[in-house]
């Protein structure tokens, strides 16, 4: 079995979840919360390099104030918490512009990326105010000061330019790309990272009932895919 270096994962269906057991959206994403341990853990088992979950994105800002405020306390406590992953031999990296948290949130996002980088194994990359066309439009920015800046030259830009200024410099593109909850959508989720992405999208399953034999479905199903990235095979 070929397992993908690079598994994303757009955790939809919090809030459906809960609206079928008659509890607010937060409670969803409560829900939604504890099933995150098991899939890191499984995923570190078998050799994923790289697990990228949405978490909030740059337009999760536009709903409702208690739900924003529901998330912002619950990834704030699971950041508070993140320690019990450190004898798992993961790391973590947090992808999107932070700026916008209270000082103290960034302070610890810091710090874990600090306190985890002496590990070895999977890279857990957890996307937090992350836009896909807000991280390409700042590193349009970061290369456009470093052109007025004389630091690279216009006719150099290529490519790996454009990938070494995003949040996941270095890292192996997204081979695959799952969606729960029967939406078919990438909502603008690592849309540089996953132009050759395998896509992935599961009807029946809410993210809070999302388990670690839904990822094996999923790698089975991208074993039987024929990549060709634009080429014939
Ligand atoms: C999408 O489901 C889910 C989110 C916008 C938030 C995902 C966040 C978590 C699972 C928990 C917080 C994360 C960490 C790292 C602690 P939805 O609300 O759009 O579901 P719906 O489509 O059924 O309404």
């Amino acid at each position: 079995m070929n397992i993908p270096e690079h598994i994303a994962i757009i955790m939809d269906g919090n809030g459906r979840w809960a609206k079928k057991r008659g509890l607010p959206r937060t409670a969803g994403h409560i829900a939604g919360a504890k099933t995150i341990k098991s899939i890191v853990l499984h995923c570190n088992k078998i050799g994923v390099k790289v697990l990228t979950l949405y978490a909030f994105s740059t337009e999760n800002w536009n709903r409702p104030e208690d739900e924003v405020n529901g998330l912002m306390k619950l990834i704030k406590n699971y950041l508070k918490n993140m320690n019990s992953y450190l004898k798992y031999n993961v790391r973590i990296r947090f992808f999107g512009d932070i700026s916008v948290f209270s000082q103290d949130m960034q302070d610890r996002m810091k710090q874990i990326e600090q306190e985890f980088d002496k590990n070895t194994g999977m890279i857990f990359g957890i996307a937090i105010n992350y836009g896909g066309r807000n991280e390409i439009k700042n590193a349009m920015k970061q290369i456009a000061c470093k052109v007025k800046n004389n630091e690279i030259k216009l006719e150099d830009i290529d490519e790996q330019t454009v990938e070494s200024n995003l949040y996941t410099k270095g890292l192996p593109n997204v081979d695959l790309l799952i969606r729960p909850s029967g939406e078919y959508r990438i909502s603008n989720f690592l849309i540089w990272q996953s132009a050759y992405a395998e896509f992935y999208f599961m009807e029946n399953i809410l993210w809070p009932e999302f388990k670690p034999k839904h990822v094996d479905i999923a790698i089975e199903e991208y074993n039987k895919r024929n990549r060709t990235y634009g080429s014939v095979k």
